[in-house]
């Protein structure tokens, strides 16, 4: 790929994600930036990475320090050539008639207004400097379907899928490219604070295993593909979002196949896959 020597700004990057794309990103040469509301976090991660860092401890949600962020690795580096705009929180399971104000403009804020005000400072920096890179949204599955108890995250995600298509097309007549990835479940801090009830941090692993690859995404799965949007490999890529859920957005659940969506795989791929498993419990 070639990342070598290019300066790279990543938010949420004290996460399981942004860590996992800081990481893969210094070992291909690229210098970072790194941002993030958590300094100590940002702090460690960035002693551990082998290149040049630069860190900005802010919130995406805040005009002035994105405009910062930016700032601090042209004080750096001199410019800024490629973004993945990943910081997000998940916001409240709630009940919708339970669901505040307070509460859907804090998540649409940092996931949706957070994700406009990246990609607004990044095309004010290629101006500056006379030329762009390329951008990856991090959107999620939930940009793409819904559930019940997640509407404020939501309804960001699918904001930050219209974020993701007038960028791309204001940056497609100057080489500039613009995509997303869409995670479906990796078991990060994410929804740590979500509780043990369904659909909480607790049963990740047992809601991802009915997805037709049968088990989460590692942080480091999602990565990959973010560095490859962001290469040069990607260079006929643009306007598009990648699902990396193991399949789950692929299913229909009103037709329900492979086991997806049901908890009890086992009887669904003994009939599948009878050779293979013969109707034993799937570890
Ligand atoms: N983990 C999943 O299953 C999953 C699925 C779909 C989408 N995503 C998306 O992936 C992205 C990364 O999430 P993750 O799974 O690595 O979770 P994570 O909680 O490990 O990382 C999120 C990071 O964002 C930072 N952050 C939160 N609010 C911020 C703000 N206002 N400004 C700057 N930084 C802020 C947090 O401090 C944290 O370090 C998020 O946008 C999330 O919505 C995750």
């Amino acid at each position: 790929m070639d990342l070598d020597g290019k300066v790279t700004l990543v938010t949420g990057a004290a996460g399981g994600i942004g860590s996992a794309t800081a990481r893969r990103l210094a070992g291909l040469g690229a210098r970072l930036v790194l941002m993030d509301t958590d300094g100590d976090r940002l702090a460690a991660l960035a002693a551990q990475l082998p290149t040049d860092t630069v860190r900005h401890v802010g919130d995406v949600a805040d005009e002035s320090d994105v405009d910062a962020a930016v700032a601090a690795g042209v004080a750096a580096f001199g410019r800024v050539d490629l973004h993945h705009l990943n910081a997000g929180v998940p916001g409240p399971l709630t009940r919708l008639p339970e669901l505040s104000v307070a509460e859907f403009d804090r998540v649409v804020g940092i996931n949706l207004r957070g994700a406009f005000l990246g990609v607004r400072e990044a095309f004010r920096q290629y101006e500056r400097q006379g030329g762009g890179g390329a951008i990856v949204l991090t959107a999620s599955i939930a940009s793409l379907r819904g559930s019940d108890d997640l509407l404020a995250y939501q309804a960001s995600k699918h904001g930050v899928l219209g974020v993701l298509r007038g960028a791309a097309l204001y940056g497609g007549p100057i080489g500039v490219r613009v995509n997303a990835v869409a995670p479906g479940i990796v078991p990060t801090a994410l929804f740590t604070e979500s509780g043990s009830g369904p659909g909480g941090g607790d049963d990740m692993a047992r809601r991802a295993a009915t997805t037709p690859l049968r088990r989460p995404g590692t942080a480091e799965e999602i990565a990959s593909v973010v560095t490859f949007l962001l290469s040069a490999d990607a260079g006929y890529l643009t306007g598009e979002v990648i699902s990396v859920d193991g399949g789950a957005s692929a299913v229909s659940i009103v037709r329900p196949s492979g086991g997806a969506g049901a908890w009890d795989t086992a009887p669904v791929d003994a009939r599948l896959h009878p050779a293979t498993h013969r109707g034993e419990e799937i570890a």
